[in-house]
This record gives C-alpha cells, sequence and structure tokens, in this order.
C-alpha cells in the first residue's frame, strides 16, 4: 500500500491525504503551501508574525510604524504599553492570506496555522481579528494551535463564513481533545478535522519535559476510539516523526484520516528557511537537537542545539514586535533580561541562556527549530560537489510521501 490509495475526506471532497503542517515564522511559506495545493493536498501557511511576514512579502511599513508609535518606551522595562493597533492586524492578514488565496491552483486546499500563544499584549481582541481577517480573505480552513484557548470558535461564530471554512485543532491528548468539544459544544460546530501531534513533532511540544515517554501512535489510538465511543465522524490527522510514506500508510491503515507533516520540507526549495539554515537542518545529528525550555512561551521547544539565538541577550523588540506579550504585557524573555541586566550594571551586553527572545530570533532564522527526525534528512538527498546537500523541490518530497512504498526514501536527479 502507499499513501496515494487513501483519500481525506471533508464532506464529498477528496484530497491526497497529505497535509503541510504550519511552521512560523514564515518557514511554511505561501510557496510551500500552494505547492502542496497544486499536488491534491493540503498546505499551511502560518500568521505568526504577520505583521513582518506582510512587510517582506509586500513592502509594507507595519513594523516601521509600530516601532515609531511605541518608541519612547524602548527604555522602559515595562512593555504593557505596547498594543497592537487592530486595524493594521487586519490589514496585514488580509494581505498575507488574500495574495496567497488568489496564487491558489489546483485540487488542494491552503489553510492557516493560528497559534494561539501569539497573545500579543491582548489575547481575545487580537485571535479575534486574526481569524475573522483570515475568513475575510478566503483561506480554506484554520488550524489552531499552541495554547488553544477553549472559547475560539466562539470568538467568530458571527462570521457569515463561520459554517462553511473547515475549522480544525491541534491536541497532544484525548483530555485535550474532550475538553476542547465539551467547551464548543455551545456553537454548535464541531472541528472538522483534529491533527494530533506526537511527542516528535517541530515547534513548541505539547508535551511537558517528560516527552519521550509518549508515543503517537497510542495517543492517536485513544483519539479515534474516544470519537468513535461518541459517534463522532471528525477525520484525525497525526502529526511527528511521520517521516516515510510507509509511516504514513500505518496511520491510515489505522484509521487516521490524513497526516500532517513538516520536518522533510524544511529542506525544500520553496520553505523560508535561508539556504545556510536548510544545510544545518541536513547537517545535524541525533545529537545535535534538544527540547528545550527556552520558550517564552512556557511549552517545551525542539530546536537544533547550535541556533544562534541560543543564550544570545539581545534587548526585547517588543516595540517592533510584541507577539508574546501576555494579557497582563509580560514576556518571561523580558523578565529574564532585566534581571540579567539588574545583575550586571554598566555591561554593554548581557548573556540570557533560561528564556529567548523569540519574536526577534524567529524573525531572523536564528532559532532552528526542527522535528526530532531531522537528523535523517541527509539521507533524503545527494551531496553537490563541494559537500553541500542538494536542496529538495516540494513536489519531490510531496510526491515521496505519496509514492513510496516499503520505507523507501526517493532521491532527487
Ligand atoms: C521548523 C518547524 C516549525 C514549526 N512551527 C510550527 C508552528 O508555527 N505552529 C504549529 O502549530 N506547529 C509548528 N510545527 C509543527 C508542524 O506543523 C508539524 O505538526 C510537525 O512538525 C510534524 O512532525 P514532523 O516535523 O516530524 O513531520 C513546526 C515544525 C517545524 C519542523
Amino acid at each position: 500500500m502507499r499513501v496515494d490509495d487513501f483519500r481525506l475526506m471533508f464532506g464529498k471532497r477528496e484530497f491526497v491525504p497529505i497535509m503541510i503542517g504550519g511552521m512560523g515564522v514564515d518557514i511554511s511559506t505561501a510557496g510551500l503551501a500552494l505547492e502542496a495545493a497544486r499536488l491534491g493536498g493540503i498546505g499551511h501557511i502560518s500568521d505568526a508574525m504577520v505583521n513582518t511576514i506582510t512587510d517582506r512579502r509586500f513592502n509594507t511599513k507595519f513594523v516601521k510604524e509600530k516601532l515609531k508609535q511605541f518608541k519612547f518606551n524602548v527604555a522602559n522595562l515595562d512593555k504593557s504599553l505596547v498594543k497592537f493597533d487592530l486595524g493594521q492586524l487586519a490589514e496585514a492578514t488580509r494581505l498575507h492570506i488574500g495574495k496567497t488565496m488568489e496564487a491558489k491552483r489546483g485540487a488542494g486546499l491552503i489553510f492557516v496555522n493560528i497559534m494561539e500563544k501569539l497573545t500579543m499584549n491582548a489575547p481575545k481582541e487580537t485571535l479575534k481579528v486574526r481569524m475573522s481577517a483570515a475568513l475575510d480573505a478566503g483561506i480554506d480552513g484554520i488550524t489552531l494551535a499552541a495554547g488553544l484557548h477553549l472559547g475560539s470558535f466562539g470568538l467568530i461564530e458571527d462570521h457569515p463564513r463561520f459554517r462553511d471554512v473547515k475549522l480544525g485543532i491541534i491536541v497532544s491528548s484525548v483530555r485535550a481533545l474532550q475538553l476542547f468539544l465539551k467547551k464548543s459544544a455551545r456553537t454548535k460546530r464541531m472541528p472538522d478535522y483534529v491533527v494530533v501531534e506526537g511527542p516528535l513533532a517541530g515547534g513548541h511540544l505539547g508535551f511537558g519535559m517528560d516527552w519521550a515517554q509518549y508515543d503517537l501512535a497510542t495517543i492517536v489510538a485513544e483519539v479515534i476510539q474516544y470519537l468513535k465511543d461518541e459517534q463522532l465522524d471528525i477525520p484525525v490527522i497525526p502529526a511527528g516523526g511521520i517521516f516515510t510514506g510507509t509511516d504514513a500508510v500505518q496511520f491510515l491503515e489505522g484509521g487516521a484520516a490524513g497526516v500532517q507533516v513538516a520536518t522533510r520540507f524544511t529542506v525544500a526549495e520553496e520553505c523560508g528557511l535561508p539556504a545556510a539554515a536548510k544545510q544545518e537542518y541536513f547537517k545535524a545529528s541525533e545529537e545535535d537537537i534538544e527540547v528545550n525550555q527556552i520558550s517564552p512561551t512556557g511549552y517545551p521547544m525542539r530546536m537544533i542545539k547550535s541556533s544562534p539565538g541560543i543564550g544570545d541577550g539581545i534587548r526585547p523588540n517588543c516595540e517592533a514586535y510584541g507577539y508574546l506579550l501576555d494579557a497582563n504585557g509580560k514576556c518571561a524573555y523580558v523578565a529574564s533580561y532585566n534581571r540579567e541586566v539588574a545583575a550586571h550594571p554598566g555591561a554593554r551586553k548581557v548573556k540570557v541562556f533560561d528564556k529567548t527572545c523569540l519574536c526577534t530570533h524567529m524573525r531572523n532564522f536564528e532559532i532552528w527549530t526542527c522535528g526530532q527526525l531531522t537528523w535523517r534528512l541527509k539521507d533524503t538527498t545527494r551531496r553537490n560537489e563541494d559537500g553541500s546537500y542538494q536542496v529538495l523541490s516540494a513536489e519531490h518530497i510531496f510526491k515521496d510521501y505519496q509514492f513510496s512504498t516499503d520505507q523507501q526514501i526517493a532521491l532527487p536527479d
């Protein structure tokens, strides 16, 4: 059996059951998502730091304008005054998503990954704007991730597209799913799909530092059983460590509706990582990959140990960014930075090891978050004469998942 023997069904529409997961900040680019859709699967863009992405894609000046407005606060240790302009946030979101949807070709779909942990110093208001603007811009679906807020469906229930757009959630346990379904029952709107993300995924993990004790297949089986017991017909999409077409087939045969994959695509031409960073992903050995607690979100995060952002003590850039400021205008990195500055009076630059300025470093591709199986990427390509690894096309990787058998991985020509 191969992945192409299966189809992911949304109502009566069928798709190749391969979903490329959202990778912020603009690692899963519009170009990558468009390829997935063209090939009949499902691609994701991410709205993480959308003002920055839109500036980069369309030459807008959202970041500059925010910094100008709050410049007076740069030296202030208290960031609670730094708020997003909701009108600009909506405009940036509509541009990023609208232009992507305009370019869509083929039979597949494009979804947006929305991480709720980007609390943006006004969690509810900003989340409502992000979701509503995505719907305005014609997105096919929204995948709610990292920090799942139980009332999120309610924030857009008055939107005219609330019942036609695909809405999905990412969970890492049957318990999280139960809670979400209970809480959103009031909107009489079930999720259209559930991504079950296991402990080997990239980005933030929905587990503690004991992540290694969990196993994706077990959690997926529990979720499928639970939905069956409740007589709920919701597609289940496992994610995390599904590295080959054969790995995917095993889940599809076990009752999964599709799979979500990401790490294999970090070395695609269309992926947003800079070329040099892609080579670091190829080169990484198993020992080079760690799960640590430096993300200010409070979730463990997996990354390559040599990420330049680890241990860097840069001054927080909340006046320009500020995506992780919580409902009280606080961020764990700002607290750590302020502590180090107080402990080293007069120092020109401090080192901060316990947390990182995730906004700045993700924006600059200096935190190399990755899946656990990144060390296997070198086996998916050939080496160039100069010793570097050959970057792959998204189409090559997608089709390898779709058509390969017997744990084989097709090398590029
Ligand atoms: C570089 C990278 C960045 C990621 N960023 C996000 C993100 O912003 N939001 C999210 O929900 N998941 C994120 N993920 C998780 C993926 O969407 C996906 O669920 C998971 O990595 C799949 O496992 P795999 O990488 O082993 O294929 C990221 C993964 C990677 C590799």
